[in-house]
């Protein structure tokens, strides 16, 4: 009897694991509960007769991991996919972790598309720089884009910026720290992504989990 195949999946570490979790096991996925508790970087899966391998990444990790072949499906926001242009297939919308890209500055403050900056280039604090310099450059708007990792609101209130560009979710961010959306860039939501040899070479295995996991989605 050969050996049963083995399939790689890379997951994302935060706030959208116990989502994945629940949808894995309402599509089959023998995984329990997977959580942060455990420092575990691999934890083992069934789906079926097959066994999965689950990695355990930073978000922003889990499509290198795919792209490269280490693991054949991941789970990635499309804010993501988008700004590293990532060469995948993204066969499933998993529906969880719904928000807009946005630009967004003072609430007070007149729209950057509508000619509310004059005097030196607007600055633009972001962790999407490739996407934020083409929704800027599609404009026609030239903009200094300053990297920032995190807490990207506090950028306009400090003078580190005149706008950003980042997620909005609840918008509880940005109204409780006198932001307002100005232009919505994208909407953003979580995918399946599959490495594109893995998605021809296995797709014994992973055909029926891709089905499986478009049924638990609804
Ligand atoms: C994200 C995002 C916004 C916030 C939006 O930040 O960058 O800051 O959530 O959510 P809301 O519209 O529901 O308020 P995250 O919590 O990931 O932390 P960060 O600031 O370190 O990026």
């Amino acid at each position: 009897m050969s050996p049963r195949p083995q399939l790689k999946i890379a997951l994302p570490k935060g706030r959208t694991l116990g989502h994945v979790s629940k949808i894995f096991e309402r599509a089959g996925v023998a995984c329990g509960a997977l959580t942060d508790e455990s420092r575990a970087l691999v934890r083992r899966a069934r789906f079926g007769e097959h066994d999965l391998e689950l990695f355990l990444l930073k978000p922003d990790d889990v499509p290198t991991y795919v792209e490269y072949g280490t693991a054949d499906l991941g789970v990635c926001g499309r804010d993501v996919l988008v700004e590293r242009e990532v060469d995948v297939y993204q066969p499933v919308d998993l529906g969880i972790g719904r928000c807009r890209l946005v630009v967004a500055g003072p609430a007070r403050a007149s729209s950057p598309a509508g000619g509310g900056w004059t005097g030196r280039m607007p600055r633009v604090a972001t962790k999407y720089r490739r996407t934020a310099a083409a929704h800027f450059a599609r404009q026609g708007t030239q903009v200094e884009i300053v990297d920032v990792q995190g807490s990207v609101e506090l950028a306009p209130l400090t003078g580190l910026a005149d706008v950003i560009v980042d997620l909005v979710e609840t918008g509880t961010t940005l109204a409780e720290n006198g932001l307002a959306v100005k232009e919505e860039i994208a909407s953003v939501s979580t995918m399946l992504i599959a490495n594109r040899a893995s998605y021809k070479l296995r797709a014994d295995v992973i055909g029926p989990l891709v089905d499986a996991l478009r049924g638990a989605v609804g």
